[in-house]
């Protein structure tokens, strides 16, 4: 008897948002696998990436959620590592691929890393590829009709503001920061924006290239905002002319 060949988990990079933005071989593959999997929404709805992809599921298809709790706790997040990495590691034991869909790109914050590494320690056998893609800074950018970044310009992205004291430091020499989650931490950060003069640099984008996107083109008079989750905060710190050579680096005293 000969032994089935493992199956191969694909990390899909879905994009952020529109179906449109996620490439060719992501789809391909998508349509090739019997089983899909995803992160659980919160409150009984789809997550993102979920509805991402849902119009381009088969009928056929396995859809099967996985449970990744909102938590800090490294015990409970390595526990859920566990269970969602067996659960994915049923199908692909009988020879079955299994790809997990994944907001934005697949490299970048994402869930997948933990998943495929949990993976790999309880099963060294299985085999793993990853597809990338949009991520949302990028997004962000297109949706705001502006280059990230020009020339010798230097980028800063930030996943999540613990200490807002970090932004302080990171101001002082970067050309362009992004901060991502910046929704639980928007207040404190308008806060040290608006010390050293950089609201009118610094724009928002809720929800990039999705239908419901929003975007602040600069944040002067939002010393509040109702973020979403899916919501980042771009900071021209220097804005360079593409092409002009033009410094234009601000004086940032305090
Ligand atoms: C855990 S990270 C995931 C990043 C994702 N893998 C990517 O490539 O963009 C989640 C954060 O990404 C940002 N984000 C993701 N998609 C977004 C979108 N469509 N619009 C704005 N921000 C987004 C938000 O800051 C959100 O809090």
């Amino acid at each position: 008897m000969t032994a089935v060949q493992v199956g191969t988990l694909y990390g899909i990079s879905v994009g952020p948002g529109d179906p449109e933005l996620i490439t060719l071989k992501g789809l391909r593959i998508l349509n090739q696998v019997p089983v899909v999997a995803f992160p659980t929404g919160i409150r009984g709805k789809p997550g993102m990436a979920q509805q991402i992809v849902e119009k381009w599921l088969g009928g056929e298809q396995v859809q099967l959620p996985l449970t990744f709790p909102y938590v800090q706790d490294f015990v409970l997040l390595a526990q859920a590592w566990q269970v969602a990495a067996e659960q994915v590691w049923h199908y692909l034991h009988r020879g079955q691929d299994v790809a997990f869909v994944c907001e934005g790109d697949v490299s970048f914050y994402s869930t997948f890393t933990y998943l495929a590494e949990m993976l790999q320690q309880l099963h060294p056998e299985c085999i793993v590829q990853t597809i990338p893609g949009v991520c949302s800074p990028m997004a962000a950018a297109s949706a705001l009709g502006m280059p990230l970044t020009v020339r010798d310009q230097c980028l800063v992205v930030l996943p999540a503001l613990y200490v807002v004291a970090e932004l302080e430091t990171i101001l002082d020499w970067a050309d362009v920061v992004v901060l991502m989650k910046v929704s639980s931490v928007y207040e404190q950060v308008w806060q040290v924006l608006e010390r050293r003069q950089l609201l009118n640099r610094a724009r928002v984008v809720e929800r990039a290239t999705l239908p419901e996107q929003v975007i602040y083109e600069n944040v002067c008079d939002r010393p509040t905002l109702n973020l979403p989750y899916f919501s980042l905060l771009i900071i021209k710190v220097t804005e360079k002319e593409p092409g002009t050579g033009d410094e234009g680096k601000l004086n940032l005293g305090s």
